[in-house]
């Protein structure tokens, strides 16, 4: 190929998406695209962008059209399986040699079912023949600061629905940097699955960190896991998305084992660092917690 490998990153104005951007802008090796529903809306990443909305398959061929790599993310809805399959398709169409998918948490035989869609979508990747990485993280950090529509820190108090369970999390900046890691260098992680959850903490451990670290009191109260698909749905999140989380906050306040405490040893071979801690993350975002 004697042009730049093209990116399109979907999912470019959100979390991780959008860390991924100005990850591989400033990567001379490549030339980035930002594929986006609402273009105005990315036009502040400061990187090309195209109109791809992932429930408009119209839209698909035209954004596809030269793209070599796809970093390839769905929002909170259900509609991410058939959002997922036309766009592996079409990319398959567009002769896109790589797929890096943003997945979530859980171990293959998981019965937790918005993870289970993720791996549906995974199994399909692999079928298209594409090359691929799987990205699988566990609990985003960023939920910390809103989540569904919700706020669950506000003057101190957390409230939140998981009883005392202990989850695993991970800085969506660090699953930005696998991703990075993966797209510009599609050989090294081809056809793996990377696990990503690197701290193991309950909420109250969660009210710890904060409280050590602004000076101020932070404290954990459990919610019962009805309120949580009250408030969400209220807010306007998907409802059959949030059912799954509904089902699985409610295992986790029943104390039932699903395996979201795992952590993983991969981060420094996938990103050449450490993985971001709860305790740095509170500093990054210190104002945003703060009362
Ligand atoms: N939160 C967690 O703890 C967690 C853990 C593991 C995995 N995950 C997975 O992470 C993924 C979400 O990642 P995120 O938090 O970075 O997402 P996010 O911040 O909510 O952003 C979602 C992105 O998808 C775009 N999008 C939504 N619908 C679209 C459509 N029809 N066409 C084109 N673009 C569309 C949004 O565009 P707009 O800006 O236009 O809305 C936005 O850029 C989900 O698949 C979730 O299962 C989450």
């Amino acid at each position: 190929m004697n042009r730049k490998p093209r990116v399109l990153v979907l999912g470019a104005t959100g979390q991780v998406g959008g860390a991924l951007v100005h990850l591989l802008k400033v990567r001379p090796e490549v030339e980035v695209v930002a594929a986006a529903r609402n273009p105005d809306k990315a036009a502040r990443l400061g990187v090309p962008v195209v109109h791809l909305d992932l429930d408009r398959i119209e839209t698909f061929a035209p954004a596809l059209e030269g793209v070599d790599r796809i970093f390839m993310a769905t929002g909170y809805t259900v509609d991410m399986l058939r959002q997922s399959k036309d766009l592996v398709n079409s990319a398959k169409r567009a002769d896109v040699s790589q797929i890096v998918h943003l997945g979530a948490c859980g171990d293959d035989d998981t019965r937790v079912a918005h993870y289970g869609w993720h791996q549906f979508i995974e199994r399909y990747i692999e079928w298209s023949g594409v090359t691929f990485t799987h990205l699988r993280p566990e609990i985003f950090m960023q939920n910390l600061l809103g989540y569904g529509g919700e706020s669950f820190i506000v003057n101190g108090a957390i409230r939140h629905y998981v009883g005392d369970a202990r989850l695993s999390w991970v800085d969506c900046d660090d699953v930005a940097a696998a991703a990075a890691a993966c797209l510009l260098d599609p050989q090294r992680h081809a056809g793996q699955i990377l696990r990503m959850g690197y701290e193991a903490l309950t909420y109250h451990d969660v009210a710890r960190i904060l409280t050590a670290a602004l000076h101020q009191p932070f404290s954990y109260e459990a919610r019962p896991p009805a309120e949580f698909l009250r408030n969400v749905l209220a807010a306007g999140a998907e409802p059959a998305y949030m059912k799954c989380v509904f089902d699985s906050y409610t295992d986790f306040t029943n104390g039932v084992d699903i395996g979201a405490d795992q952590i993983f040893d991969n981060f420094p071979e996938i990103a050449g660092r450490q993985p971001g801690t709860l305790a740095a993350f509170v500093g990054k975002h210190a104002d945003r917690f703060r009362y």
